[in-house]
């Protein structure tokens, strides 16, 4: 098993008294170690229940799922929460911060939880603080912080114990768009880093492209898998290198132009090049 996540034939209905609703139908999914995935879907196709089941906070009605090679199936309870203590980290819409603690003592809650050494238990949380610029705001309750930090005090909780795979149910949806724009290159970022798997359910479709894969949901199934290759920044980078250099050499031409270096044939026929270059990378950058 070369997946860090396999989910086969998986299903999931809710009874209330002699009613059944359906709601996870024949789920199979495959999931790369270190792969950026995004799940999109209709409100109640099933989006929080699936994650849910992943992250072993509920049980399928039938079905398996792998993660790691390890069947949740096969856990009891409390094997269950030590397994999700280790491997999983869980970010939630509402941050879910504890109201009493300040920042630093809700990341260190799950070190705390799963018996590390005192050392690791007082220096991760203010590291992984720092690394989020929240170090200076490390003993503020979470009511006297942003929800752009809060949400970052989440996620550096959810990161606390290093799971390997980290869930995110709607992590952006109370988020005004510049916010979630730096959350979502915040877990970029952790995932070059350090290789993390993430699973975001989100309907925000900025949010869900900057995926390596979307997975789209409906009434119950997956309906489709779309895989993209991750924005290159290499490739941004240079992209955006090459169009400052046109740009000056369009201005240097210019410059030649009116000082009567070079003749009006010459200077409309270089002119036309470099445009035609830039017009070219417009066209390229709105394909891909
Ligand atoms: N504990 C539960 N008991 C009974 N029905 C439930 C339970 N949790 C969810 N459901 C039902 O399951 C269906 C899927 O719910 P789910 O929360 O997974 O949807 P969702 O895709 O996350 O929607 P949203 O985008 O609105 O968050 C809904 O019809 C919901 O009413
Ligand atoms: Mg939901």
């Amino acid at each position: 098993m070369n997946e860090l996540i396999e989910i086969h034939g998986l299903n999931k209905t809710y009874k209330s008294g002699k009613l059944e609703n359906q709601v996870l139908r024949d789920i199979n999914l495959e999931i790369s170690r270190g792969e950026v995935v995004s799940i999109m879907g209709p409100s109640g196709c099933g989006k929080t229940t699936l994650l849910n089941l992943l992250g072993g906070l509920d049980r399928p009605t039938s079905g398996s799922i792998f993660l790691n090679g390890k069947s949740l199936n096969d856990m009891n309870e409390s094997e269950m929460t030590r397994f999700r203590l280790r491997n999983i980290g869980i970010v939630f819409q509402f941050f879910n911060l504890i109201p009493i603690l300040t920042a630093v003592e809700n990341v260190r809650l799950p070190l705390l939880v799963s018996g590390h050494d005192h050392h690791k238990t007082r220096e991760r949380p203010l590291q992984l603080l720092d690394q989020f610029g929240l170090l200076d705001k490390a003993n503020r309750m979470p009511y006297e912080l942003s929800g752009g930090e809060q949400q970052r005090v989440a996620v550096a909780r959810a990161l606390a114990n290093e799971p390997s795979i980290i869930i995110a149910d709607e992590p952006t949806g109370n988020l005004d768009s510049k916010t979630s724009a730096d959350l979502i290159d915040l877990f970029n970022m952790i995932n070059d880093e350090s290789g993390q798997t993430f699973i975001i359910v989100t309907h925000d479709s900025e949010v869900a492209e900057s995926a390596d894969k979307i997975i789209y949901m409906r009434d119950g199934k997956i309906v489709g898998e779309e895989s993209r290759k991750r924005r290159d920044k290499t490739v941004d980078y240079y992209k955006k290198v090459e169009k400052e250099k046109i740009t000056y050499l369009l201005n240097e031409l210019d410059d030649l132009y009116i000082s009567h270096m070079i003749s009006r044939e010459l200077y409309e026929k270089w002119r036309s090049q470099y445009l035609e270059q830039l017009i070219e990378m417009a066209i390229c950058e709105n394909i891909t």
